[in-house]
């Protein structure tokens, strides 16, 4: 599939910025500003039919909840990364997260961060004024290169400038719920096979539901996926797996024994549950809810 079609799901980089602009992630609120965050999520919302001014106040409240979604996402996945004790990653469809930024001012991490090439061309303008701002050093051990995670040359080409003689951490977060099932297992073969040219590895990721963690949820967030869904031409969390078997099942069928953990675990402290607000109730929720996956290869 041409990157034309993935390229309409790049505008969910943007509404995940958004409420990451809520919490104490590097960057973040920077980000927000300069990407035009809020605009994004009201280009995604304004085909959701709100009968009155109200209304749209209440949906905003009720979708809330995204703030400590996407702030525990984030942090779960930093926290495996240094628990692998691994300094060799390779980010795929990384959007505005800049865990990049903030991980490579360790000189001993090489970042590479990869998404579609019209996120990079923006990114890499928004960066430039960050280092400007904050005046962050250069060390060249962040890369951020434009590759399809779905095409398995671009990926290979990402990463030459790292050391197979060393292992590699490949993270992804936001992605998977977009993909259908052959895109899916495209990936996982992908990721197998880069892992397989370095001194071995791991593949971290929260990206992975279970179809009764994607039901449980509110209205609001229901109606939420459907503006999502039909702006970026994709139907969101189409292909969830029926319990946490089937996903170490799926993952075992494509050379890796994976576990899970909690994402609150990995991810403490939280700070936007109190920044807006969100019922101890809901935040226990979503606690309890949210995993991160860790694969590591078979063979
Ligand atoms: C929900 S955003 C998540 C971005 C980022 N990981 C984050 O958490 O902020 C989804 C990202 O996937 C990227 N994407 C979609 N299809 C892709 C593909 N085939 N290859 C690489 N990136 C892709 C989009 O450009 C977008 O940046």
């Amino acid at each position: 599939m041409p990157d034309l079609d993935y390229s309409k799901i790049s505008i969910t980089a943007k509404v995940v910025a958004y409420y990451r602009q809520f919490s104490d992630i590097p960057f973040a609120s920077d980000v927000s500003d300069f990407i035009g965050a809020r605009e994004a999520i009201e280009e995604i919302t304004k085909t959701l039919a709100f009968e009155n001014g109200e209304q749209k106040e209440i949906f905003a409240e009720e979708i809330k909840i995204y703030a400590p979604i996407l702030e525990m996402r984030y942090k779960s996945v930093v926290g495996l990364i240094q628990k692998s004790g691994i300094n060799q990653i390779l980010e795929l469809a990384s959007g505005f997260s800049l865990r990049g930024l903030s991980m490579a001012k360790n000189k001993n991490i090489s970042y590479v961060e990869t998404d579609l090439s019209g996120i990079n061309a923006e990114k890499n303008r928004l960066l430039t004024v960050l280092q400007k701002k904050y005046d962050i050093g250069d060390f060249g051990n962040h890369h951020i290169i434009s590759a399809n995670a779905l095409d398995r040359s671009q990926l290979e080409q990402a990463t030459t400038v790292l050391n197979q003689k060393k292992p590699i951490a490949i993270v992804n977060e936001g992605l998977i719920p977009y993909l259908s099932t052959n895109e899916l297992s495209n990936l996982a073969q992908n990721i197998r096979y880069v892992i397989s040219q370095f001194a071995g590895g791991t593949w971290i990721t929260p990206d992975f539901t279970t179809t009764s963690m994607t039901a449980d949820v509110s209205e609001y967030i229901v109606k939420f996926r459907q503006a999502i869904s039909g702006t970026t031409n994709r139907q969101i969390y189409q292909d969830t797996f029926d319990s946490e078997e089937s996903i170490k099942n799926f993952l075992k069928g494509h050379g890796f024994n994976a576990h899970y953990s909690s994402q609150v675990d990995e991810a403490s402290p939280l700070i936007s549950p109190s920044r807006v607000n969100v019922k101890p109730q809901d935040l226990n929720h979503i606690k309890a809810q949210m995993k991160i996956w860790t694969a590591l290869p078979t063979r």
